[in-house]
């Protein structure tokens, strides 16, 4: 089909009015994030994170998980901006390598792919890095069962970075409940946030350094087979068996309410996961009770405190930039 002057024109006349317009939907209200934020300046970004996320699950599902987790590390330092992707260099010090992250949290690699893809598909550096924290997040969620929900977008992304503030604001798994509310009523999320946000823990796995004093602990509540299952896999011995892995519900490939299930019968894999079930009938055990009888409450409820752990501190409008490479800033 020959292309007619008409259309060639049309096409040339649009270019040269976005150019004009488009640029103006860049410049958003500072503070404000809208599912929208795409849609004009690269409508292929949004299908193009589910469709690679989507396929990389299938071939491992772990990934998923790792990308639920690596959201909740950005979000909690300094805001949803993209720091814990951050590289060291010599004048930032990352916060891939703070205790909650260092050997634990991964994704890094695809997160690259994403970008890099993303850097193509919308001819050239448009989508931020801590956009596509969210995104992939949430696809992961879908990919693996659980229900979808509209992600806020138009975060930029951060020049810096804080070890310091990973070690200290991301929760510990041998922290006790009042520890854990803390840090979350820090950045304004509820106690049914935390219960529902908890609920990632439906996916993926812990190491035994971090539940063996827990399955050891004569005094802790948990149930008895389930922490001498969990004894033939994780030694005793401070450093046999450190890394070895353990899911942190039955079902670690599946978004379901089987996290809220176990720690309804005493089988939290960590510390910090029975605390929020400790049968003493207080209004965070009713949370967990609920959510352990009905997945679609639960799946329902965490796409909206996944809303709202990603709206913690983002920059906007003329703030932080959009990196080109998510592990270094654009100028160092
Ligand atoms: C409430 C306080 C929390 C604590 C103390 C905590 C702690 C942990 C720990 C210790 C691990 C295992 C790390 C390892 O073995 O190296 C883990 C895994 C995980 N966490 Fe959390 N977490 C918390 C909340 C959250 C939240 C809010 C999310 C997401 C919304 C989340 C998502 C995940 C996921 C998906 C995994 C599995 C990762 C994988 O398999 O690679 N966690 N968490
Ligand atoms: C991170 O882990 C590596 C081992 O893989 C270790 O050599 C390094 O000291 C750790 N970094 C920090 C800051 O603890
Ligand atoms: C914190 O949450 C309350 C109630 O949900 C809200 O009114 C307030 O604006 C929030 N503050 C911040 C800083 O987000
Ligand atoms: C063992 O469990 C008890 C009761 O929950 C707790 O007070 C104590 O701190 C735990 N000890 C360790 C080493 O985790
Ligand atoms: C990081 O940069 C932001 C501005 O982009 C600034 O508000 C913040 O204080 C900086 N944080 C650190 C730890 O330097």
């Amino acid at each position: 089909m020959a292309i007619s002057s008409n259309m060639l024109f049309g096409t040339l006349y649009f270019t040269f009015i976005s150019a004009i317009i488009l640029p103006a939907a860049h410049h958003h209200v500072q503070g404000k994030l809208t599912p929208n934020f795409y849609d004009e300046v690269c409508p292929q970004a949004l299908p193009t994170i589910q469709v690679m996320v989507a396929t990389a699950v299938t071939f491992k599902p772990r990934i998923g998980a790792s990308l639920v987790r690596l959201h909740f590390h950005d979000c909690f330092v300094n805001g949803c901006d993209g720091s814990v992707l951050l590289d060291d260099s010599p004048t930032i010090v990352g916060e891939k390598t703070a205790g909650p992250n260092n050997n634990s949290v991964g994704g890094f690699d695809f997160i690259d792919e994403i970008k890099a893809t993303l850097n193509v598909v919308c001819f050239g550096n448009v989508v931020s890095c801590a956009d596509i924290l969210a995104v992939a997040a949430r696809d992961s969620v879908v990919a693996l069962g659980g229900n979808s929900y509209d992600v806020l977008l138009g975060r930029r992304d951060s020049t810096n970075a804080s070890r310091d503030d990973a070690n200290s604001n991301i929760p510990s798994p041998v922290s006790d409940l009042s520890d854990i509310l803390a840090k979350f009523e820090a950045h304004n999320l509820s106690a049914e946030d935390l219960v529902l946000l908890s609920g990632a823990h439906t996916l993926g796995y812990a190491k035994c350094k971090l539940f063996r004093d827990r399955i050891y602990n004569e005094t802790a509540t948990i149930d008895a087979d389930f922490a001498s299952a969990l004894k033939a896999k994780c030694p005793k011995a401070v450093g046999s068996g450190d890394d070895e892995l353990s899911s942190l519900d039955e079902t670690p490939a599946a978004f379901d309410s089987g996290y809220y299930q176990m720690l309804t019968r005493n089988k939290g894999l960590l510390h910090s996961d029975q605390q929020l079930f400790k049968g003493d009938g207080s209004e965070i055990d009713g949370l967990v009770k609920r959510y352990s009888e009905d997945a679609g409450a639960f799946t329902e409820g965490f796409g909206a405190a996944m809303v709202r752990m990603g709206s913690i501190s983002p920059l906007t409008g003329d703030e932080g930039e959009i990196r080109e490479n998510c592990r270094v800033v654009n100028r160092p």
